[in-house]
């Protein structure tokens, strides 16, 4: 039986493919990224057989990663675009190319990399994708610190689900973000589209960005116990 690592390596050996020198890179982040794309991505530009990219972080953990390896980390307000974005997801829907995003707590930026990217391509492992993101499922929303508890109670008022401010570990009190916000995780109620959800995200104020991500994934690719799957989206 492949390890977890294994089945995420393969799909991004088929990412890579989408990588070529001279490009501007989006890198999103997570473990996927964080711990099986990323090194393959380092070795290759470490060896030569990639040259001359920009990489754009979507967080401090890809960044540090990138600044370890003596690769320098373009801003956001360096570039007016990206080539490709190579990034993983929490869960896929397997049609519609959906994503839920955020588990991490990135998708702030990974959502404005996305916006300014020709391709997305999305590594995945099967264990994480679904015909339809089933109720209950968190969707990461990313809020002003200081209105954390006002938007919880408005958004379970609205929905009538349980909202939890996002807390970790390390830190006592709510875990907030590489841009200074806080995160709550709001469980798909049974009665709402993803659709709908992100109108109702994008039309309630205090609200930054949530971690519905949709048609913007150009391939994902799914590592499985029997090969990779590729599944193209419109974009
Ligand atoms: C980061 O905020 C997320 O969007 C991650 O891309 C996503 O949660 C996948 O993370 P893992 O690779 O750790 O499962």
């Amino acid at each position: 039986m492949r390890s977890l690592t294994d089945l995420r390596r393969q799909a991004a050996e088929k990412a890579l493919t989408h990588v070529e020198s001279g490009m501007i890179i989006g890198l999103g982040s997570g473990s996927t990224m964080g711990d099986v794309f990323f090194p393959l991505l380092a070795e290759r530009i470490r060896t030569g057989v990639i040259k001359d990219v920009r990489l754009v972080p979507s967080s401090r953990q890809i960044e540090f990663k990138i600044l370890e390896e003596g690769l320098e980390a373009a801003s956001f307000n360096q570039i007016e675009y990206v080539d490709v974005t190579i990034d993983s997801a929490d869960i896929l829907e397997r049609e519609s190319l959906t994503a839920i995003k955020g588990g991490g707590g990135a998708m702030l930026l990974e959502k404005v990399l996305s916006s300014v990217s020709r391709k997305m391509i999305l590594v995945l492992d099967e264990r994480k994708i679904v015909d339809k993101v089933p109720p209950g499922f968190p969707i990461p929303v990313e809020v002003l610190q200081n209105l954390a508890l006002l938007v919880k109670k408005r958004v379970e008022k609205a929905l009538g689900v349980n909202v939890k401010i996002r807390t970790g570990s390390g830190k006592v009190g709510p875990v907030i973000t590489d841009s200074g916000n806080a995160i709550i995780d709001v469980p798909l109620p049974e009665n709402r589209s993803l659709d709908w959800m992100d109108d109702f995200f994008k039309n309630t104020p205090g609200i930054l960005e949530n971690g519905i991500f949709k048609g913007v994934v150009s391939y994902a690719y799914v590592g499985t116990s029997s090969g990779v799957l590729e599944l193209k989206g419109r974009r």
